[in-house]
């Protein structure tokens, strides 16, 4: 920490004291592709995340500064023009976040002083973007005292990543990271956004992330192409249903009715919508029964729907599950997030975890020429302010 506000004032010059906040990275447990279907998504916040430390100016300039980019160096913008810059690079998720605020009649007057520090590994699908804005939007909700309603601050957020970047993500990632609460997991109806936290109480199990360190950006992803053949099977559907997303379909239903689906691609992203949302309702069920079993067996069910249905997964991932399934004691693994790269979790005995680094690692440097990194999740608290003497 004392090397963040020592980078602090250096590049910003000063000598004042910054105030600290911290917003988590996510992994989702269960419910892939199925936010911006309407149904539920089952993720928990990491440790890992953004740390950003900041001051008002009592001028109109922002400055911003990433540790993890220090070749962009410090960008500068003012409030007057707060319009996506493409060399602005990484500080359009702070800006995209302070115009959004502005656009919702918050009233910011002046500008400050940003640095950024995070420990999400980029590109993983961990949400380091959702992170970035959540990390802003309380920073300037403490610097500025704006009172923002924390589920309007993860719906701008979104508005971020929709309006301003151009990903059409869905709730997950921001409602996970602005509302998560330490060793547990948000049950969130991606329709209503009614959500229940669930503890994560895993007995002898530990959840493993697996970077494939494959990166890749939503961006340049087919993730708005999922998306768009997920909204045509919705229209088919409606020619004879009333319904509005695909999230109010059981599996059932579907099998009934998903004739009405013309094309055949858009009829298997379909089935993954609704099947992956009847799966984590029952994920849910399971774990609160303490069937770590059960609830293992549909995260892997929901790896292979992800892999043949919905078609995001990918060589790598596709190596990293594998080998984790053939592990002893594992209970599930599954991609998680967007995939496409990115991203895997597997829940592991607390006990064979160096095994499981072992052999699984080997495999995949033995099948791509390079390796995956391996850690032990800790689920951490949502975004929030973590000035030493403030709290
Ligand atoms: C990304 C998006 C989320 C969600 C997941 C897939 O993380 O940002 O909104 O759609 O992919 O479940």
């Amino acid at each position: 920490m004392n090397n963040l506000i020592n980078t602090f004032q250096n590049v910003f010059n000063c000598t004042e004291e910054p105030r600290t906040f911290f917003a988590p990275g996510r992994i989702n447990l269960i419910g892939e592709h199925t936010d911006y279907n309407g149904g539920h998504v089952f993720p928990t916040s990491i440790s890992f995340g953004t740390y950003a430390l900041g001051k008002r100016r009592t001028d109109t300039r922002f400055r911003f500064y990433s540790m993890n980019f220090p070749e962009t160096g410090v960008v500068e913008c003012d409030l007057s023009d707060l319009r996506f810059n493409d060399t602005h690079d990484w500080a359009n998720y702070p800006k995209g976040m302070i115009h959004h605020l502005i656009k919702a009649g918050y009233s910011l007057k002046h500008g400050a002083d940003i640095l950024y520090y995070g420990d999400i590994p980029n590109g993983a699908g961990l949400s380091s973007s959702a992170s970035i804005e959540m990390a802003t939007g309380v920073l300037l909700e403490y610097l500025f005292e704006l009172n923002i309603d924390r589920i309007e601050m993860i719906k701008l957020g979104q508005k971020v990543e929709n309006d301003y970047i151009g990903v059409n993500s869905g709730i997950m990632d921001q409602f996970a990271i602005g509302m998560g609460k330490r060793n547990h997991a948000i049950l969130l109806n991606c329709q209503t956004l009614d959500y229940n936290y669930a503890p994560i109480e895993l007995q002898d199990h530990a959840i493993m992330i697996i970077n494939t360190n494959k990166q890749r950006t939503l961006a340049g992803s087919q993730y708005n192409e999922r998306r768009q053949q997920c909204e045509e099977a919705l229209t088919d559907l409606k020619s004879e249903l009333s319904i509005n997303s695909l999230g109010d379909l059981t599996t059932e239903q579907f099998e009934q009715y998903k004739h009405l689906i013309q094309n055949d691609i858009n009829r298997k992203r379909a089935k993954h919508a609704v099947a992956e949302n009847s799966r984590t309702l029952e994920a849910l069920n399971k774990l609160q029964n303490g069937d770590l079993e059960g609830f293992g067996q549909l995260i892997n069910a929901s790896h292979q729907s992800l892999r043949h249905d919905y078609e995001v997964t990918g060589a790598e991932l596709d190596t990293v599950v594998e080998a984790a399934w053939k592990q002893e004691g594992v209970i599930g693994a599954r991609m998680t997030g967007a995939g496409f790269g990115g991203c895997a979790i597997a829940i592991v005995p607390k006990s064979k975890i160096d095994d499981f680094k072992d052999n699984v690692g080997q495999i995949y440097q033995h099948q791509f020429g390079y390796s995956a990194t391996f850690y032990t999740a800790t689920l951490g608290d949502g975004a929030k302010e973590i000035t030493e003497g403030a709290l």
